[in-house]
């Protein structure tokens, strides 16, 4: 599948006769000619300078090209309610998940590929058995299974399964024998993890009024349990300066997960990390 976003739209503007531009948002380059007005793609599907400035308009989508034409990556669920888009981010950076307005990776102050990195730093080495507590886009489960022995990840909605697949970013989640995906609730699934298995969780939850139970008391009892003596875990909870995901949603995180059990907690990076003693 060929995706574009404005920011390869804005090189096919730039360009005439041939020239190489990412299809894939920023992973590879292909060579695409300009005939006649028309951009050849090297399947023989041609669009207009009017589909690339369409492009450009609809900045904060990704678009496929299907049938000589521009198609939008978005969905809506009647089931959940909520709608669904892929929103690039830069020329050669991961885009983000986009759930009815809200975005599901930090993009603004650095890449979703910064922000991951980030989040794995509060538990290296990150090796062994990772429990990834929420897929979204895969993100933070690939990056941890580059060292890990396994990674188990588990996204409770199949619409954002449907994004994995279409998102050049999140292949590997498909095709890395390391990764074992789930569709599921990890606050039910968590229930048939082994006591003592993890070596390293990281968990990176919704807003807090999206996934309650994420937040509890009895979910931070369970992510102890399941995780090994000496293990660590990062937990994301948003930005301290923002309003919704404040310092005090850090401080209350911290305390509950200290009732758990969980020692040298510390507030960093957009959450708290910790250990199992
Ligand atoms: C902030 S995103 C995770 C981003 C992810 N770390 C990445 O690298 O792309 C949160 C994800 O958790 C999923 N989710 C929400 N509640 C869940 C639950 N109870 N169990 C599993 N996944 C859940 C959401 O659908 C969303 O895709």
């Amino acid at each position: 599948m060929y995706i574009l976003s404005k920011f390869q739209a804005k090189v096919f503007l730039l360009e005439r006769k041939e020239f190489s531009v990412s299809l894939d948002l920023g992973l590879t380059k292909t060579k695409i000619q300009f005939v006649d007005g028309f951009f050849i793609f090297p399947d023989g599907q041609k669009i207009t300078i009017d589909h690339i400035k369409k492009i450009i308009k609809k900045d904060t989508s990704c678009f496929s090209i299907e049938n000589n034409d521009i198609i939008k990556l978005s969905l809506f669920s009647d089931d959940t309610n909520k709608y669904y888009k892929l929103m690039p981010t830069g020329i050669d950076t991961p885009p983000t998940l986009e759930i009815s307005g809200i975005r599901m990776h930090v993009t603004k102050s650095m890449s979703a590929e910064e922000d991951t990195k980030k989040k794995i730093s509060f538990v290296e080495p990150c090796f062994g058995y990772v429990l990834d507590t929420c897929t979204g886009l895969g993100y933070t489960a690939i990056l941890a299974s580059h060292t890990a022995r396994q990674v188990f990840t588990y996204e409770i909605d199949e619409n954002c399964v449907e994004v994995q697949k279409i998102n050049p970013w999140s292949k590997e989640l498909f095709n890395n024998p390391k990764i074992k995906m789930n569709i599921g609730d990890i606050f039910l699934e968590i229930k048939k993890l082994k006591n003592n298995f993890f070596d390293r969780i990281i968990h990176d939850p919704p807003r807090l009024t999206f996934a309650t139970v994420l937040y509890s008391q009895g979910f931070y009892d369970e992510l102890f349990r399941v995780l090994k003596h000496k293990g660590k875990i990062y937990h994301y909870t948003g930005h301290p300066g923002s309003k919704n995901r404040g310092v005090h949603l850090q401080d209350n995180v911290l305390k509950r997960m200290q009732r758990s059990g969980f020692k040298n907690l510390k507030k960093v990076f957009n959450g708290v990390s910790g250990e199992k003693i």
